[in-house]
């Protein structure tokens, strides 16, 4: 039932996104200018916990826009309405709903969906990870140099974090780093293996549950910057394919 929940929860919020994409929808700014929430990330997020609650009226619950949502219960939904909303609001197809299901501090199922080009990425702990219901896994680059990578950056800049200097790292030494304005698309597409690894500085528990059990089920590794064993409550993120994450752990801890 938790499957079923999930995964109609997560069809349910794609098909509402996809209807509010052709029309007119309110955008506001957060606590920085381009940290934008839309009308479209309320109603999916409202659509969502109904779906649950229906189901599972005792859950716990954590979303990104109504926050924690707490009641006595081993098993927590954590949710990104929309991850990419900047995409969203500026009609650009990299945006998802996310959403994950942590069971006495374990997630063991999450779904990612970008219904603009109808990915449906699904894994469920012990029985791997799924495109469109097929098997996916991850690339099998073995160096940092000849690695495509993905990174995201926090919508307000401060100095002396590195954020910068650690993409200037790689860019100096030739490494493609590209930046799709999702992390939990970015987690998926290293997943399926189309980039070979991920790294991002300050992620929230409902941008990364989902994707890294993807990850993770499709063979790969997800850790903090230490190489620590990650887990959503983790602002610092390293997901690869797992052959460069030793280098591409140490990569980052060497820069300047
Ligand atoms: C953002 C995206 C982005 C990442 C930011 C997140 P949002 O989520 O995942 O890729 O770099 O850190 O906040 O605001 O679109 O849900
Ligand atoms: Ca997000
Ligand atoms: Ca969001």
């Amino acid at each position: 039932m938790l499957k079923t929940t999930l995964i109609k929860a997560a069809k349910e919020s794609g098909k509402l996104m996809k209807e509010y994409s052709t029309k007119q929808f309110a955008i506001h700014s957060k606590d920085s200018l381009n940290n934008l929430v839309t009308e479209v990330d309320h109603a999916s997020e409202k659509l969502i916990i109904g779906i649950i609650r229906e189901q599972f009226p005792d859950h716990y619950i954590l979303t990104e826009e109504s926050g924690d949502l707490p009641k006595d219960s081993n098993t927590k939904w954590i949710i990104d309405p929309i991850d990419g909303t900047v995409n969203f609001a500026n009609g650009i197809p990299i945006c998802c709903v996310s959403i994950a299901v942590e069971k006495d501090g374990e997630v063991i199922l999450g779904v990612v969906y970008n219904p603009f080009i109808g990915e449906f990425f699904f894994a469920e702990k012990g029985k791997g990870a799924f495109l469109n219901d097929e098997p996916i896994s991850v690339s099998t680059k073995d160096n940092v140099s000849n690695s495509c990578l993905v990174t995201g950056f926090p919508y307000s800049y401060n100095e002396g974090q590195g954020l910068l200097e650690t993409f200037a790292s790689f860019i100096k030494k030739g490494v493609p780093v590209r930046r799709l304005g999702s992390a939990a698309i970015d987690l998926c597409w290293v997943a399926c293996g189309r980039f070979d690894g991920y790294y991002e500085f300050f992620l929230n528990p409902w941008d990364s549950a989902a994707g890294f059990l993807i990850v993770q089920e499709a063979g790969g590794m997800v850790t903090d910057f230490k190489g620590n064993q990650f887990t959503p409550y983790n602002e610092q993120i390293i997901a690869t394919n797992g052959k460069i994450h030793d280098e591409l752990v140490q990569w980052i801890n060497n820069v300047k």
